[in-house]
């Protein structure tokens, strides 16, 4: 056994009693208001956490999950799809007001299960307990910030405007039948970062948890089945080509949100059959490089570059995955990084200070030695005592210099705890390999030149959704609007932006003379419409 390693995963019996989790058996989903019990074969979940046994390590399982097929998906689109009711269904139909209270009654219910979820997010992708803690509050802040934003919307939506002899109202109604897949990395807040604001717009849905990160729903389905009218919000389990390409296949869902690679995304948004009815909101791939400037603060440098490269062992879609940095202060750049590295704490996702976990995705070692070796086999090596060290799903990180262009690892997004280093010396070095980059996210320039990094924002604004100036990539604050270009993403998400893009504006207009004045006045005085008011939440 690998010496370095060797006491990283625990005993049973070191588990503290406060996280330890019991077998959980699913066999429950939700379909038109009813949670439905599943009798035929289940998915085992698989934690990347191994226990230490006489018997030598053993990875733990900690539940199994419906394995539903295409006919349990489609009962599940026929449910959201008769709640929609070609858009005169209960909760299209519904006050924006009214459905607030619906979403408010959820998150009631929803922070009652916070410990139980935290700890499932511990348990099924190895994310830290102050990250899963993190993952869980901001979601739910994500809920209330999307309802601050949606009464605002209604108060700017109530009045009535005119424009070149025209009056109209123009309000931001539902488009249809959503689906929406979130990723295992933030199988909680990016999936509910979709869902939320499709279902708050009047949209129906069907959610298909992520591939891992599939039990932290279960505590939350009791309180989905009981906070919303039936049909309205449908969760269903099973493998992704098989459930969620069926429904594609049927034409019916209107907007498609995904958070995943482009590969998949691509593969099934060919499978309806009328594309130009399908809006999708995609949250894709990227390689988001940092560029370390001569006269950079080269503290704050690495240590935004350690995070971002290695927070959640670089699971992030906006993690830095390549590191730029010029030749003048390669060497001290790297003596720091590999000195902070070699201090983060490898352990259990429950241990104090943990800073390193295993990694959920099978095979995902075996993948990033591959890189590693390849990087070799160019010319790399790995700087870092104990880097690229495995033990079953652990991975301790590689730090790999020099990296150049014949290297997977130039263009592969890696998407865990491997950091690639490039040296440059002229400006364009840095600037072409992000224009001529498939992955469009971000950007992150470390300097202290204003005109260099003026240049850098010029050459970098019309390539990436942000241009970070010395500080990592990210999403939040979750108000900012968040994309990408080319291969990284289709549709901004914001807390503001997704309410946009779950819905449509349509206009109610007149020419405005008297008579037609007169029938609005009257419509709205007598409240004869829903649509057509000036009334508005307070
Ligand atoms: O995985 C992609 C997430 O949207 C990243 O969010 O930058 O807050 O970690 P974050």
């Amino acid at each position: 056994m690998n010496e370095f390693l060797s006491e990283i995963f625990p005993e049973e019996s070191a588990i503290p009693k406060v996280y330890q989790v019991p077998f959980l058996e699913q066999r429950e989903y939700l379909i038109n208001g009813e949670l439905k019990k599943w009798e035929g074969p289940l998915n085992p979940v698989v934690s990347p956490v191994f226990i230490k046994t006489p018997e030598g390590l053993q990875q733990k399982i900690i539940g199994q999950t419906p394995l539903l097929t295409a006919s349990e998906a489609l009962k599940a689109l026929d449910a959201a799809v008769s709640a929609y009711q070609l858009g005169h269904g209960v909760w299209p139909a519904m006050s924006v007001g009214d459905r607030i209270a619906h979403v408010e009654k959820f998150l009631t219910k929803m922070r009652e299960v916070r410990g139980e979820v935290v700890n499932l997010l511990m348990w099924e992708i190895g994310k830290s307990l102050k990250d899963s803690e993190k993952e869980f509050d901001r979601t739910c802040d994500y809920i209330v910030d999307t309802i601050k934003a949606v009464k605002e919307l209604d108060r700017s939506s109530a009045k009535l405007v005119e424009e070149q002899g025209f009056m109209a109202q123009i309000r931001r109604v539902p488009l249809g039948v959503a689906l929406c897949m979130g990723p295992f990395n933030y199988p909680l807040n990016e999936t509910f970062s979709t869902l939320i604001p499709a279902l708050i717009m009047g949209n129906t849905v069907v959610f298909k948890p992520a591939k891992y990160g599939v039990l932290l729903i279960r505590p939350m389905l009791e309180a989905f089945r009981d906070s919303f009218p039936p049909g309205v919000i449908n969760i269903i389990y099973g493998k992704g080509r098989e459930t969620v390409g069926a429904l594609m296949e049927t034409g019916k869902i209107d907007v498609f949100a995904f958070i995943g690679t482009h590969k998949g995304a691509n593969e099934l948004k060919k499978l309806h059959p009328k594309p130009h009815r399908l809006k999708s909101i995609l949250g894709l791939d990227a390689k988001n490089p940092a560029i370390v400037l001569p006269d950079a603060d080269l503290s704050n440098a690495v240590s935004e570059c350690l995070t971002g490269s290695l927070s959640f062992n670089g699971q992030r879609c906006t993690a830095l995955k390549i590191v730029f940095v010029h030749k003048k202060i390669v060497n001290e750049f790297l003596i720091r990084f590999t000195e902070a590295v070699k201090k983060l704490k490898p352990g259990m996702p429950w241990d104090e200070g943990v800073g390193l976990t295993p990694l959920p995705e099978p095979g995902k070692t075996g993948y990033l030695n591959e890189l590693v070796d390849n990087a070799k086999q160019h010319g790399a090596r790995v700087l870092n005592e104990n880097g690229g060290q495995v033990l079953h799903s652990f991975f301790f990180p590689a730090v790999l210099f020099p990296v150049n262009e014949k290297m997977r690892l130039y263009s592969e997004e890696q998407f865990g705890p491997v950091v690639p280093v490039v040296p440059f010396e002229r400006e364009e070095e840095a600037i072409n390999y992000v224009v001529n980059s498939n992955y469009g996210q971000q950007v992150s320039i470390f300097g202290n030149n204003s005109k260099t990094i003026a240049r850098f924002i010029d050459a970098f604004n019309n390539q990436v959704g942000r241009i970070n100036l010395n500080t990592q990539s990210q999403r939040g604050p979750d108000t900012f609007p968040f994309n990408g270009r080319k291969d990284s993403a289709e549709g901004t998400l914001s807390v503001a932006d997704a309410l946009r893009v779950f819905s449509i504006r349509t206009v109610v207009a007149t020419k405005a003379v008297d008579v037609n004045k007169q029938i609005l006045a009257t419509i709205i005085k007598n409240r004869e419409s829903a649509f057509l008011s000036t009334d508005y939440i307070m």
